[in-house]
């Protein structure tokens, strides 16, 4: 069975990493930026290892120079995402990215993209929410602008806050200052932990960051205690299997601890990550839940359910999903 048709909920990915290679490829042609060095000989991004990959990453971004390039880069996302059935998913982005951190017309980025999702809403069905990211690595006093950035276009669009990037950089305690920002501004919060690290990166982003969710969240698994803690405090963990194995952060499928996470009961989600950079869709995901761990439907609806309700949306927008996952 081919699990396609499933409407699906996505809440961790990245918008700049859900660009097809093709796309990014497109635009360095027209802008005469040679970046010739991230593509494989097929097509395909090319990378070593997780450093590797945001070295690419960040390479593949700066060919993302004006609010149109975002706004046909939404566009093309989401026709593709909702392929694959997904009628719900929220998207990173980050202001560090756009035209190459150009701060001053972040309102437009976002006009663009946001432009981008309504147009997309009314042709595939699939609506979209963006989360604001600091990037971990470029150091904290860059988390503030984004924070800053985050807080300025909050609203129906801009949905969150959170961090993504290399995770072996500092510790949580020190990105403090964006988090309560964006916090007493209102805004829901996520942060990337435990893709590398392990419990107490977790730990301390829960302590010091006071996230609603993490991004991977997996490395918990080896402290019982936190996981028993993650389940209590109903923490969600955005989990990207295919992109843990992709990256090696876990051996492989058969070793993955979704299952172990969800039977403790932590509330635990799927998603792509960056589709393109990890050969995945949210069709494969489901399709590898359900030949490596035997996932049917029911553990599916859960798993929706689960992400519906983490959702960093309004609740007309929860209650028009819900509807979607009939
Ligand atoms: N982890 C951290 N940062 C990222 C990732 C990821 O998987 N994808 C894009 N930025
Ligand atoms: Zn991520």
């Amino acid at each position: 069975m081919s699990f396609q048709s499933v409407p699906k909920i996505e809440l961790h990915t990245h918008l700049e990493g859900c660009a097809p290679p093709s796309f990014i490829r497109g635009l360095s042609q027209e802008k005469k930026i040679d970046i010739s060095g991230i593509f494989t000989a097929d097509g395909g991004y090319a990378f070593r290892d997780f450093d590797h990959f945001l070295q690419v990453y960040e390479a593949a971004c700066t060919v993302l120079q004006t609010p149109e390039d975002f706004r046909r880069l939404t566009l093309a996302v989401l026709e593709e995402t909702a392929r694959h059935g997904v009628v719900y998913m929220e998207t990173f982005v980050s202001p560090d990215f756009c035209g190459g951190g150009d701060l001053a017309a972040w309102r437009d980025y976002v006009a663009a993209m946001q432009d981008a999702a309504t147009e997309a809403e009314a042709k595939f069905g699939i609506t979209l929410r963006g989360i604001v990211t600091g990037i971990r690595h470029f150091g904290p006093e860059a988390c503030t602008p984004a924070a800053k950035c985050a807080i300025e276009t909050f609203g129906d669009f801009i949905t969150g806050y959170g961090m993504a990037g290399g995770e072996m950089v500092g510790r949580p305690a020190d990105y403090t200052y964006s988090f309560d920002m964006a916090r007493e501004a209102g805004m829901p919060l996520t942060c990337h932990a435990g893709e590398w690290g392990g419990p107490s990166m977790v730990a301390e982003t829960l302590t010091h960051l006071k996230v609603a969710r993490v991004g991977h969240g997996i490395g918990a698994i080896e402290d019982p205690a936190l996981v028993s803690e993650i389940a209590e405090k109903e923490i969600v963990l955005e989990v990207c299997p295919g992109s843990n194995v992709v990256l090696n952060a876990v051996p492989g499928w058969a070793q993955h601890p979704i299952v172990k996470l969800r039977d403790a009961g932590v509330p635990v989600t799927v998603s792509t990550d960056d589709p393109p950079f990890f050969h995945t869709t949210m069709s494969d995901e489901y399709n590898m839940l359900a030949r490596t761990f035997g996932w049917g439907e029911a553990d599916f609806a859960a798993i929706n359910q689960t992400a519906l309700a983490a959702a960093f949306c309004d609740d007309a927008t929860r209650a028009r999903v819900a509807k979607r996952l009939e």
